[in-house]
């Protein structure tokens, strides 16, 4: 199973998510429904924090990409374990605004910051804001100017590092909507016209190399392309950066085709880069930048299950079994948009082997609405709970109420008792927005 004991099988052959057993939480909170293990959250923001107190001094920040999995609680457990977090709309700064999480630890990132984002962030004084727009330095400097203030602000930078993951999700290539280009030098273009923007502090770089990563290579490659660019810079312009902000994309552990990396040891990664920057400062002759990382699938995927009750089975024989579930595209997905693999279990048979292969349909109105495809199972029947793991990042986060169903409740578990971290969804909230117009009456 997944890497970090959040997940056993009790003595009832039921499975246990943080030492509550599945088959009573969807009894007493019913399905479909995600559950968050506190405790992993906990441990994995402990687990890069402590490896840059331990492997660099200190000097520098973790923060928790909360694309990943965005609710008040998140940003309060982020918050009690003393990192930072990184934003990307106007939605989840709110968010982490009413968590009351402190504005100086939060990163503002984005490929096109609306106005009102970039107001938002300023008046509540975020650490700082990634930029990855000429318009946007613009926009910053205006808008600080008004406020007689000035913004730390980091340039997103695209080092041209191609990691090997999904292509849908891969960011730092040279043709991608992020960031500046070290090699056609758009990134020191970028850099000269920050430098004379006043109410603008420049105070380094961030790149993003890509998510679901598990080939250190990449992250050390980063590194050396990032480092040497920061020479360069230092070099023709007399800049040198202070910060140099890694972003995330650490691999987790999925299905066991990802067990062959070993499953990320998360330390050790960061023990490398540590390495590798602290060689390349020597090497190029610059300053030890402040390390900043921003992983979000690592903190809370694996923290997370969804489980769901077993509806329909549809065999067609020769071709395929299809088994569904009361939940879908609309809780999950994922396997739609970039078919995603999963490990599905049993949850209130899960020490039965498995004796088939079959898919997991959702209910909603489309073919390609699967959950998972070709995951092995005992043979399920109506009414069974069927637990899919791994998923606590980018699916509540990436949730909608496509055909008008609706997104689960999530419960964080801790010490074996259960709570809702995000309430149901009511019939009421479907309707909430609507407006029928005077003449349709
Ligand atoms: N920093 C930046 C600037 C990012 O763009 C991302 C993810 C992260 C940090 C966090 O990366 P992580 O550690 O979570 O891999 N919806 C996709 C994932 C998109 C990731 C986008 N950026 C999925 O479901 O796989």
């Amino acid at each position: 199973m997944n890497t970090r004991k959040t997940l056993r099988i009790n003595e009832q052959g039921h499975l246990e998510i943080g030492g509550a057993d599945a088959v009573s939480l969807a009894k007493s909170f019913g399905t479909p429904l995600y559950v968050m293990d506190e405790q992993y959250i906990r441990d994995m923001c402990s687990v890069y924090r402590d490896a840059i107190e331990k492997e660099y001094g200190g000097n520098g920040l973790v923060l928790y990409a909360s694309k990943a999995f965005s609710c008040l609680a998140v940003y309060k457990i982020a918050d009690s374990e003393n990192i930072g977090v990184d934003a990307v709309s106007a939605g989840e700064l709110y968010t982490a605004f009413r968590a009351g999480f402190p504005a100086e630890k939060i990163y503002l990132h984005g490929n096109n910051k609306l106005p009102y984002e970039l107001e938002l962030a300023l008046d509540h004084g975020v650490g700082a804001i990634v930029v990855d727009a000429y318009s946007e330095l613009d926009m910053i400097d205006e808008m600080c100017a008004r406020r007689g203030m000035v913004q730390k602000v980091l340039l997103r930078v695209n080092p041209g590092v191609e990691a090997h993951t999904h292509r849908f999700i891969q960011t730092a290539k040279t043709d991608s909507k992020f960031g500046f280009s070290v090699s056609d030098k758009t990134a020191e273009k970028i850099t000269e016209y920050a430098l004379t923007k006043k109410h603008i502090r420049l105070a380094g770089y961030h790149c993003h190399i890509g998510s679901q990563i598990f080939e250190k290579q990449s992250f050390l490659l980063a590194v050396d392309k990032m480092m040497a660019f920061i020479a360069d810079i230092k070099a023709k312009h007399g800049f040198e950066a202070e910060i140099l902000n890694l972003g995330g994309g650490y691999g987790i552990w999925y299905t066991d085709e990802d067990a062959k990396y070993t499953c990320a040891d998360y330390a050790e990664y960061l023990k490398a880069i540590v390495r590798e920057l602290k060689a390349k400062s020597a090497e190029y002759g610059v300053r030890s930048p402040f390390l900043v990382v921003e992983p979000g699938r690592s903190i809370v995927g694996e923290a997370g299950v969804t489980l769901y009750t077993v509806g329909a089975i549809k065999e067609i024989p020769g071709i395929k079994k299809y088994v569904a579930v009361d939940g879908g595209m609309f809780d999950n997905p994922r396997y739609a948009l970039y078919q995603a693999k999963y490990t599905a279990i049993l949850a209130n048979r899960a020490a039965e082997a498995p004796t088939e292969v079959v898919s997991v349909a959702g209910k909603c109105c489309e073919s390609g609405d699967l959950v998972c495809a070709d995951v092995s199972l005992p043979k399920a029947e109506r009414g069974d709970i069927l637990a899919v793991l791994s998923t606590g990042a980018y699916n509540y986060s990436m949730a909608s109420n496509y055909n008008r169903n609706f997104i689960p409740p999530v419960v964080l578990v801790r010490d074996g008792k259960a709570e809702y971290i995000v309430k149901p969804q009511t019939y009421e909230d479907l309707v909430r927005n609507d407006v029928i117009p005077e003449r349709l009456k």
